[in-house]
């Protein structure tokens, strides 16, 4: 009886196309609609802020110059990767990162939780000329960072712009941007967002006050 009623449908080219769309439909659905839900679920914790306006603009000049590329910002749930970045990273540390920073590739060390690893100094001399610190290093230099005047003229509008999807700024950080941003170079930038990577959100790694650390010679 029920073999009956399949050859019917798979004798029937349109009915068939009809019911299979169905099928996929219902399929879809029973994938999509869950992440949508999701999206509400992980939320903040309260320690982790969205971006001010100067880490923000760092943020997109880290990825404008494609630090992405060699530097992930994912510490694995490992016992190696956690005794070297400190604690694993957690979903609810990147709901303020469009586009979140994860990575795979490591051509270099993970950088979830870099900030205050490091003296503002050492970022800006190292940036400028990786080999001045590490002499093996084969990172590039961004000397060009340390000349560029930071544009402040869309921080705005695009702090309006993350807030449409979220992001919880007030009125007066918004009003308070152009200030913040005004007259600093794109290095300060890139310097205040690496400082605030994982500090912001990790508990107790012992990073705050940390001195500088020896560099461990560039192993990923
Ligand atoms: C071609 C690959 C490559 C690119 C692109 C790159 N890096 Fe690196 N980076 C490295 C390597 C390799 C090291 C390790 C040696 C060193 O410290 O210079 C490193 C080290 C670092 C460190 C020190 C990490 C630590 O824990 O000691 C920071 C911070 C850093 N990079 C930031 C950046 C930023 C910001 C950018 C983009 C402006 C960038 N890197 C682009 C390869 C890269």
């Amino acid at each position: 009886m029920a073999y009956k009623h399949f050859e019917a449908i798979e004798k029937h080219a349109a009915l068939l196309g009809i019911l299979t769309a169905v099928m996929v439909s219902i399929g879809g659905l029973a994938e999509i609609t869950p992440l949508f839900m999701e999206a509400h679920t992980v939320k903040a914790p309260p320690n982790v802020k969205p971006y001010d306006a100067l880490r923000l603009a760092g943020r997109d000049i880290y990825v404008r110059e494609g630090c992405y590329l060699c530097h992930s910002q994912m510490i694995r749930a490992l016992r190696a990767e956690t005794e070297r970045y400190g604690h694993y990273s957690i979903a609810e540390e990147s709901v303020y990162d469009r586009p979140f920073q994860w990575g795979s590739k490591r051509t270099g060390p993970d950088l979830a939780r870099i900030g205050g690893k490091y003296t503002d100094q050492w970022h800006v001399v190292h940036l400028m000329d990786p080999r001045k610190v590490v002499p093996q290093s084969n990172m590039p230099g961004y000397p060009w960072l340390a000349g560029a005047k930071l544009d402040a003229s869309d921080i705005q509008a695009r702090m309006r712009g993350l807030r449409k999807l979220g992001d919880p700024y007030t009125d007066a950080e918004i009003a308070g941007a152009p200030d913040a941003v005004n007259g600093k170079t794109e290095m300060d930038a890139l310097v205040a967002y690496l400082q605030g990577l994982g500090v912001r959100n990790e508990p107790a790694a012992g990073l705050a006050g940390a001195a500088a650390p020896a560099s461990d010679g560039g192993q990923p």
